[in-house]
């Protein structure tokens, strides 16, 4: 069973595979995705290492100056999505959209190099990403996070990589729609349109382009000017794990001081995300910086963030906090409360399982000493892959393979917990 999961998941990958990049799915999504990049980076070390260093190489390869590393690469013309570079207007010699996504990649490429089987390889590709996924760890910290506050903003939700969560839902309304030029979403025709976003939804998520275009992309002056900016537990757990684990990396390879550097950005913002948890929820909760007062939505956002190494008590109240919501559903880690008014069993991000998600929060959770909840979230995955295969997503209750079939992270992911997880076998 085991050798035939991982068989039939490497097929999922190669399928994907453009040479030096992979596309999350045929068809839905046609580019590079950053962080799926770097996740299933994960997936190829099993079986190719070198595509798996080439994999983030081209991710970075489309660095910007100021060290963003874009959501998307838009390595050849596509029709099929909606937005494509035309609308983003970045002037990129190869287009990229103007936003990023979770930086993963640090955690990605320290985990890489510690499995490697080719040291020699590993040494001099980690060797050639540590300043460029530090100058892009920094970006984060000075551009959205002008006040210095240890904590970065989202300033558009397809950024946090929840594109469609409950928690932007509020702050949303306040995107104005004035202005949007017309435009024909490609999303519905490729995937079923009740698990996507709503038109009105869509026209928001192209007013803030507009807004971040008509200032010329310019990262100094994006995050002030956007009336959007959200600062999400499970975003900022990313980064602050990623600078942990390249503080790490950086030490093994003798660069002391990006080791510092990412070390001290660590842990002001382990600190500093204390200021979001709620003993209400028993999770943590996102923050709206724009309106200075915490956003009430009980997401998988504030659950995520046991990625980071934040004190052990608050991994124990998450992982009892998973064990809560086990009572509503049949499969873990839903991505909304199922309790909870909005949630939506197959829509997109507002209740679904996404396994990169069961993953890290599972990660997580094993570092912090919660083996028994991190075993079971990885069980409840591979139980999910045999029942409806490699989805993008499914539905916590009765399994629904939702969104594009046949996708990339999902098939890195079961490689990855096959591999590595002893209860697997
Ligand atoms: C969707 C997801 C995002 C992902 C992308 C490609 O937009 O919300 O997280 O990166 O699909 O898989």
């Amino acid at each position: 069973m085991t050798q035939k999961m991982i068989d039939q998941a490497k097929a999922v990958m190669r399928k994907n595979d453009r040479g030096n990049y992979t596309v999350p799915t045929h068809g839905l999504y046609p580019f590079q995705w950053n962080w799926d990049s770097a996740l299933s980076a994960l997936g190829f070390a099993h079986f190719d290492e070198p595509r798996a260093w080439t994999e983030i190489e081209t991710l970075f390869a489309h660095q910007w100056d100021d060290g963003m590393v874009p959501h998307i690469i838009f390595h050849q013309q596509d029709e099929g999505y909606f937005p494509g570079p035309d609308v983003w207007g970045t002037s990129r010699p190869v287009p990229t959209s103007g936003i990023t996504q979770p930086a993963v990649a640090g955690f990605a490429v320290r985990r890489i190099f510690e499995r490697a089987t080719n040291k020699t390889l590993a040494v001099e590709k980690a060797r050639a990403l540590l300043p460029r996924i530090h100058a892009w760890h920094q970006w984060f910290f000075a551009n959205r996070d002008p006040q210095g506050s240890g904590l970065v903003a989202i300033i558009h939700p397809w950024e946090s990589g929840r594109d469609n969560s409950v928690d932007w839902d509020a702050a949303f309304e306040r995107v104005p729609t004035d202005g949007v030029q017309p435009f024909t979403r490609r999303d519905t025709s490729h995937a079923n349109p009740a698990h996507r976003p709503t038109d009105d939804q869509y026209k928001r998520y192209i007013w803030l382009v507009q807004k971040f275009r008509s200032l010329g992309w310019d990262n100094t002056k994006l995050h002030d000017a956007s009336p959007f900016q959200i600062v999400d537990p499970g975003f900022n757990a990313i980064l602050i794990r990623s600078c942990a684990d390249l503080a790490v990396l950086a030490d093994s390879l003798g660069d002391t001081e990006i080791a510092a550097q990412s070390r001290a950005m660590a842990e002001k913002g382990i600190a500093a995300m204390d200021s979001l948890w709620s003993e209400a929820h028993g999770q943590y909760l996102c923050y709206d910086r724009s309106i200075s007062a915490s956003v009430d939505s009980p997401s998988i956002g504030g659950i995520l963030a046991a990625f980071a190494p934040i004190p052990k008590s608050r991994a124990k109240a998450i992982a009892d906090r998973i064990d809560a919501l086990s009572l509503s559903c049949n499969y873990l880690v839903p991505s909304h409360d199922p309790t909870a008014p909005e949630f939506d069993a197959l829509r997109y991000w507002r209740g679904p399982i996404w396994l990169i998600v069961n993953y890290m929060i599972s990660d997580g959770l094993k570092l912090a000493g919660e083996t028994a909840m991190a075993d079971r979230i990885s069980a409840d995955c591979l139980r999910l892959i045999e029942k409806a295969g490699f989805a993008e997503y499914y539905g916590p209750i009765g399994a629904e393979p939702c969104g594009g079939d046949a996708f990339t992270w999902t098939a890195a992911m079961v490689i990855e917990i096959l591999s590595t997880h002893e209860m697997a076998a």
